[in-house]
């Protein structure tokens, strides 16, 4: 759903949410995964639907991948598990390494070992991910001995200990119940202890509360959270909500048509945003459109994806536009030494005055 228009709260300081994270992360370690200029295009379709976006995450780090629908987040996250449909989609360019292989090179049987093994995923549905003939204890148990040379009943064991891990009240009995037995929230339990149970070093998890309600979505993301804390795992986490970013993110990238138009640590993307897109989400974050200070809306839409302008992909909503953003595509630059902005006009702070008027 893309919708029609956003409200850009344009502000010096749009205010302090998740200061509790603003602190650069010291001695980064070397990431799990780094993807670089990464693009994928649709045959039929002349622009890039994702285009030249690089990230990396680290050991026990969580990366927010953010943006409206629509934006790529799903087919970039398809892309690194070699399962974008392809025909139509097709890698123009990139590298993703992943322990020392570029997992966008990889043949179909070298990527299919290291998925659901060293690279784990969740979706946003888990019943179109779970299989409705077999119990809970059958689809964790298979997931174990797809990977691990081990017995039926050493496999069971782990899918028990599993069920215990993601706290699934009653584990014994949850073991031998089918998918259609579990509320939402259970189900999608299972489908993180189901990724967990071959302790990857990178878990994506795309939209995993969007399908649950709004207390469920608070306790499985407080449990992907401090499983991973638990287990060191990178987490790449895919959200179109702030609330979500502010609750479990290290470092944070926004995506707009395709490509990154922001990124930085949290902290510094919540208490100084930068890029006009990245503010007219802010806008649609309660807790911050409530200190709006002076308010300037942005008309239109998403472009479509067989019409993507020229240059800068927002510069149709965009309150700051002026015709050198049409003209020229900005590149991700350095604000600061962690804080990066695709934007011609920042700092955006020197600008504000002349879009309100
Ligand atoms: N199989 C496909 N064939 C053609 N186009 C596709 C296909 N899958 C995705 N697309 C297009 O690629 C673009 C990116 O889609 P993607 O699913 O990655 O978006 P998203 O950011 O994950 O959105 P959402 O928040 O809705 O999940 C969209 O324009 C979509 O229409
Ligand atoms: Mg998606």
């Amino acid at each position: 759903m893309h919708p029609e228009s956003a409200l850009v709260e344009a502000s010096n300081s749009p205010g302090n949410a998740a200061n509790k994270r603003s602190a650069p992360r010291a001695d980064p370690v070397k990431p799990v995964l780094a993807v670089q200029n990464l693009s994928i295009g649709f045959k039929g379709i002349n622009s890039n639907l994702v285009d030249g976006v690089s990230f990396s995450v680290a050991p026990g780090e969580t990366l927010c991948l953010v943006g409206e629908s629509g934006c790529g987040k799903s087919i970039t996250a398809l892309s690194l598990m070699g399962l974008l449909p392809s025909p139509p989609a097709e890698i123009t360019s990139g590298r993703a390494a992943f322990d020392g292989k570029d997992l966008l090179s990889l043949p179909k049987s070298e990527i299919s070992e290291i998925r659901g093994d060293r690279i784990a995923m969740v979706f946003q549905e888990p019943m179109t991910s779970l299989n409705p003939v077999y119990t809970v204890g059958e689809q964790i148990s298979e997931a174990v001995r797809r990977h691990r040379k081990v017995t039926k009943a050493e496999a069971l064991d782990r899918a028990l200990e599993m069920l215990k891990r993601v706290r699934i009240p009653a584990p014994e009995k949850r073991l031998k119940e089918y998918p259609h037995q579990l509320s939402g929230g259970m189900r999608q339990r299972v489908m993180i202890a189901m990724a967990l149970a071959n302790d990857p070093s990178l878990l994506i998890a795309d939209e995993p509360t969007t399908a649950l309600d709004v207390t469920i979505q608070a306790q499985i993301l407080k449990l992907i959270n401090s499983l991973q804390k638990e287990t060191g795992t990178a987490l790449i986490m895919i959200t179109h909500d702030l609330g979500v970013v502010a609750e479990v993110a290290d470092k944070v990238a926004i995506m707009y048509a395709g490509r990154i138009v922001e990124a930085g640590p949290v902290g510094e993307i919540f208490e100084n945003p930068q890029h006009p897109y990245t503010l007219g989400l802010m806008s649609s974050m309660p807790s911050l459109a409530k200190r709006s200070g002076r308010l300037v809306t942005v008309a239109g839409m998403v472009p479509p994806a067989d019409a993507m302008p020229n240059g800068c992909r927002f510069a149709t909503r965009c309150p700051f536009y002026t015709p050198d953003c049409s003209r020229n595509v900005p590149h991700l630059s350095q604000l600061s030494e962690d804080h990066a902005v695709a934007c011609f006009r920042v700092p955006l702070e020197e600008n504000i005055g002349e879009a309100a008027s």
